[in-house]
C-alpha cells in the first residue's frame, strides 16, 4: 500500500447493489473501504448499521475502516469489531473518556482513530497523540455526504502534522468530506496521509478511473 491512501466512502454508494459496488471497490486502486455509521442523535441523520456492515464485509477484500458518528461508541465498537472492522473512528465530541476508548478499541486488535469536527481544535488531541493511529479530520460537518469542503482544514492539518511530528508518532490524518482531484493535491502537502470520497467516487462516470486519479495526484 503506497501514499496517499484512498478510502471511497460507501455512503455514496447504490445500497440497492451492495454487492457489486464492493467488488467495484476491490479491484479498484482503493485502499481501504470507509463507512459511515450514523446514529441520529450525534448526527442529525441515520445512515445504517451492524447488519449492512456484515454485509460489506461478507464481500470486501480491502481493510473496513468504519466511522461512528455515534454517541456511546464503547456499546457497539465489539460488535463492529465483530463484523469486520479494521480501523474504528470515534468522535472527540462524543468521548468525554477518550483515553478509555481508544484502549478499548486497540484491545479488539483494531486501529484506533479519532473523527473531530470542524470547529474541534487540533491541539486538543494533544495528550493522547501517541494513543491515536488515525486522526480523522472533518472537512465538513457529520451528517451528510456530498456537502462543499471547509477550506480551513488545511490549516488544521498543516497545525496536526506539526504535533504528530514534534510527538515523533506515527498517527495518520485522513481528511473526510467534500475531498476531489482539485483540493487533494494541497491537502497531500499540508500534511494527509488518507483521503475519503464519497460523492467524488460515485457520483463520476468511472469511479474506478476517480479512484486512480485521486490515487495519483
Ligand atoms: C460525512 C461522512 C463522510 C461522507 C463523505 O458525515 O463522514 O465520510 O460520506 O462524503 P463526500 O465525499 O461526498 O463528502
Ligand atoms: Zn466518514
Amino acid at each position: 500500500m503506497s501514499k496517499p491512501y484512498i478510502a471511497p466512502s460507501i455512503l455514496a454508494a447504490d445500497f440497492a447493489n451492495l454487492q457489486s459496488e464492493v467488488e467495484m471497490l476491490n479491484s479498484s486502486q482503493a485502499d481501504w473501504i470507509h463507512i459511515d455509521i450514523m446514529d441520529g442523535i450525534f448526527v442529525p441523520n441515520i445512515s445504517f448499521g451492524i447488519p449492512v456492515m456484515q454485509a460489506i464485509n461478507k464481500h470486501a477484500t480491502k481493510p473496513l475502516d468504519v466511522h461512528l458518528m455515534i454517541e456511546k461508541p464503547e456499546n457497539y465498537v465489539e460488535a463492529f469489531k465483530n463484523a469486520g472492522a479494521d480501523i474504528i473512528s470515534v468522535h472527540y465530541e462524543a468521548c468525554p473518556h477518550l483515553h478509555r476508548n481508544l484502549q478499548q478499541i486497540n484491545a479488539l486488535g483494531c486501529k484506533a482513530g479519532v473523527a473531530i469536527n470542524p470547529h474541534t481544535n487540533v491541539q486538543l488531541l494533544e495528550d493522547v497523540i501517541l494513543n491515536i493511529d488515525v486522526v480523522c479530520l472533518m472537512s465538513v460537518n457529520p451528517g451528510f455526504g456530498g456537502q462543499k469542503f471547509i477550506e480551513n482544514t488545511f490549516y488544521k492539518v498543516r497545525k496536526l502534522k506539526e504535533m504528530i511530528t514534534a510527538a515523533n508518532s506515527s498517527t495518520l490524518i485522513e481528511i473526510d468530506g467534500g475531498v476531489n482531484v482539485e483540493n487533494a493535491p494541497k491537502l497531500l502537502e499540508a500534511g494527509a496521509d488518507i483521503l475519503v470520497a464519497g460523492s467524488f467516487v460515485f457520483n463520476s462516470d468511472d469511479p474506478q478511473d476517480t479512484i486512480s486519479n485521486l490515487k495519483s495526484v
